[in-house]
C-alpha cells in the first residue's frame, strides 16, 4: 500500500456509491477449530445504514472487528464489503484509543476524562489515510462517498487529495460538542480541516452545526456563514478557496415500517407473552436496553430503582426491571470500570430485594438477536432511556415503533438528540435523580388514557421521520436525489 498515491496513478474502482465507516456492517467471528463466521456489528451507526445501503448497489470500506487479518473485499446480501487491515497496535492506539478514550469522552462532555496521547494521534493519522486509500481504489470516476462518524474525521481531507473528482459527504452519529470541550484538543485544527474536506458535513442537532461553522471560522480561518442553520434541511456554508462545504442538521432515524411490522407479528407477540409469563406474570416490567457504555446512563436507571424500592414506591412483588447489555470496548480501562460498578449495583439491587426464583433486576450482559428484542419492546411497561449524553438514540425510536397497540411508556433522557423529537416522552434530566424517580412512578402508574395520547404523538413523529427519510434528506443536500430516490425502492 502506498501513502503517496496521486490524483494520476490512483486507480479507480467500480463503485458508485461507497460508504466508509470504522466497522463494516457484519464483525469477522473466529471459532477455533471452525469456519469464520461473520455476526451483525453493534451500535446505532449500522442499524441505521444498513438498510438504507441494502437497497442501493452499494459498497461499504470498514474494519472486521478483528486485529491482524487480511480479508479480500466479498460480496454480503448484495453489498459489496472492502475490508481495511488494523494491526493490534492499531486498534490498541487508533480504536481503543484516540477514538474511545480521547474522541468519545470529549464529545460526550467529558463523563470521563479524555485522554490526549501523541502515538494515539499518529495512529489515527495513519489509519485514517488507509481508509482513504481504500476507498479511493474502491471508488468509481465521479462516485459518490459517505464518510462516517468521529472515528474517520480526518477521511473526508485525504481522499479529496487523493480523488478530487468524489462527491464527498460527512455524518457525524455522536454529538458534536461545546465550542468549549472542542477546544481541548490538541489536534483540533486537524480535526475541523479534515472534515472540511467534505462537500457536506452533517450533524444530529442544529447545535452541532452551529458549533462547527464557528469553529471553521476561528479555527481554519474560512469564511463561514451560520445564520440559516436552525431546521432540519437548511443550510450553513463554509467557503474553502473557490469550492464551498454544506453544513447542516439531519437527525438519523430507524427502518420504522419494518419495526412496526415485525412487533405486530404473530411469533413477536406469541414471544412477547412468553416473556412475561417467564417473568412470573409481574404488573409492570421495566426495560433498558443499551451498549455497556458510560455515556447511557445504566447506573442512573439503577440508583432510581434502588431508591424507590427502599422507599416502598415500587414493589419488587409486582414490578422487574430488565437490563440487556451489549458488551462493547471491552479492553478499554473506563469501560471496564463502569462494568464492575453496574454489576455491582445489579447485585446489591437484588440482593436486598429479590425472592428465589424472582430477581427484582434481569441483567444479560451479551447481544440479543433482533426479533427477541423486539419481543423485549413489545412486552415492556416503561421503557428506561437515560443517557448522560447520546447523539441520538435509536433504542427509544425503535420502543415507539414497536407500540403499534399505543401501549407503553418512554422514559427518556433530555439529553439526548431523540428528545428534541419525542417532546412526548417523560423527559428526564438523568443528573436530578430525584426528578429520574418522580417520572419513573409516574410512568409506571400513568393512565391508559394518558399513555396512548402520549404513544400516539411520538408514533407520529417516528413514523414519518424514518431512516429512508433521514438518507433522502442527507443526499439530496449533498446534490444527488438520484441516489435518495432509489433508497425508497
Ligand atoms: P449506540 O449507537 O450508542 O449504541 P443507539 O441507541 O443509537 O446507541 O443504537 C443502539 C443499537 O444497538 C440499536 O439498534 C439497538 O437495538 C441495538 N442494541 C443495543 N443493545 C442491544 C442488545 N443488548 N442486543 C441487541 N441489540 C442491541
Ligand atoms: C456508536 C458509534 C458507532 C459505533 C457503535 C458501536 O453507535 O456512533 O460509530 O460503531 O457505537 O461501537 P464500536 O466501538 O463497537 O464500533
Amino acid at each position: 500500500m502506498t501513502e503517496t498515491s496521486t490524483p494520476e496513478t490512483q486507480e479507480h474502482g467500480q463503485s458508485e456509491f461507497v460508504v466508509v465507516a470504522n466497522r463494516l456492517p457484519v464483525d469477522l467471528e473466529r471459532v477455533e477449530g471452525g469456519p469464520d463466521r461473520w455476526k451483525r456489528s453493534p451500535g446505532g451507526l449500522v442499524t441505521a445504514l444498513e438498510p438504507v445501503l441494502r437497497s442501493q448497489d452499494g459498497a461499504w470500506v470498514g474494519w472486521t472487528g478483528v486485529a491482524d487479518v487480511d480479508v479480500e473485499p466479498f460480496e454480503e446480501g448484495g453489498l459489496r464489503l472492502h475490508p481495511v487491515r488494523l494491526s493490534a497496535d492499531e486498534v490498541a492506539e487508533y480504536y481503543e484509543g484516540f477514538s474511545n478514550a480521547t474522541l468519545w469522552p470529549l464529545y460526550h462532555d467529558v463523563i470521563v476524562h479524555p485522554d490526549f496521547n501523541r502515538t494515539w494521534w499518529d495512529t489515527y493519522v495513519r489509519v485514517n489515510r488507509r481508509f482513504a486509500e481504500e476507498t479511493a481504489r474502491t471508488a468509481a470516476h465521479g462516485a459518490t462517498v459517505w464518510v462516517q462518524d468521529y472515528q474517520l474525521q480526518l477521511v473526508p481531507q485525504y481522499l479529496r487529495e487523493l480523488r478530487p473528482d468524489l462527491l464527498i459527504g460527512f455524518f457525524l452519529h455522536i454529538p458534536f460538542p461545546p465550542v468549549e470541550l472542542f477546544m481541548q484538543l490538541p489536534w483540533r485544527r486537524e480535526i475541523v480541516q479534515g472534515l472540511l474536506g467534505a462537500d457536506l458535513i452533517g450533524f444530529h442537532l442544529p447545535g452541532g452545526a452551529q458549533n462547527f461553522l464557528y469553529l471553521s471560522r476561528r479555527l481554519a480561518g474560512q469564511n463561514a456563514s451560520r445564520a440559516s442553520v436552525g431546521v432540519r434541511s437548511r443550510m450553513g456554508t463554509v467557503q474553502i478557496d473557490d469550492r464551498t462545504a454544506h453544513v447542516g442538521a439531519f437527525p438519523i432515524s430507524i427502518d420504522s415500517a419494518e419495526i412496526s411490522k415485525l412487533a405486530s407479528s404473530p411469533r413477536v407477540q406469541a414471544r412477547a407473552k412468553e416473556i412475561r409469563r417467564d417473568l412470573g406474570h409481574p404488573r409492570r416490567i421495566m426495560l433498558g436496553v443499551d451498549r455497556l457504555d458510560y455515556t447511557k446512563g445504566i447506573d442512573v436507571r439503577l440508583f432510581a430503582l434502588r431508591e424507590l424500592l427502599a422507599e416502598g414506591r415500587v414493589d419488587a412483588d409486582d414490578t422487574v426491571m430488565i437490563q440487556l447489555a451489549t458488551p462493547s470496548r471491552e479492553r478499554v480501562d473506563s469501560y471496564i470500570k463502569m462494568r464492575g460498578d453496574i454489576e455491582r449495583e445489579v447485585g446489591g439491587i437484588n440482593g436486598e430485594y429479590s425472592k428465589v426464583g424472582h430477581p427484582a433486576v434481569h441483567y444479560l450482559h451479551r447481544p440479543v438477536p433482533r426479533e427477541e428484542l423486539i419481543a423485549f419492546y413489545v412486552a415492556a411497561d416503561v421503557m428506561l432511556v437515560t443517557p448522560m449524553r447520546d447523539g441520538m438514540n435509536l433504542v427509544a425510536k425503535e420502543y415507539v415503533a414497536c407500540r403499534s397497540d399505543l401501549g407503553g411508556a418512554l422514559v427518556l433522557s433530555e439529553f439526548t438528540g431523540a428528545a428534541s423529537e419525542l417532546r412526548s416522552a417523560y423527559l428526564v434530566n438523568p443528573h436530578d435523580l430525584d426528578g429520574v424517580k418522580a417520572a419513573l412512578v409516574e410512568a409506571l402508574d400513568q393512565t391508559e388514557d394518558e399513555g396512548r395520547r402520549r404513544m400516539r404523538a411520538m408514533r407520529r413523529q417516528v413514523m414519518t421521520f424514518d431512516v429512508d427519510r433521514w438518507a433522502r434528506s442527507f443526499l439530496s443536500a449533498l446534490g444527488r436525489p438520484d441516489l435518495a430516490e432509489e433508497t425508497t425502492a
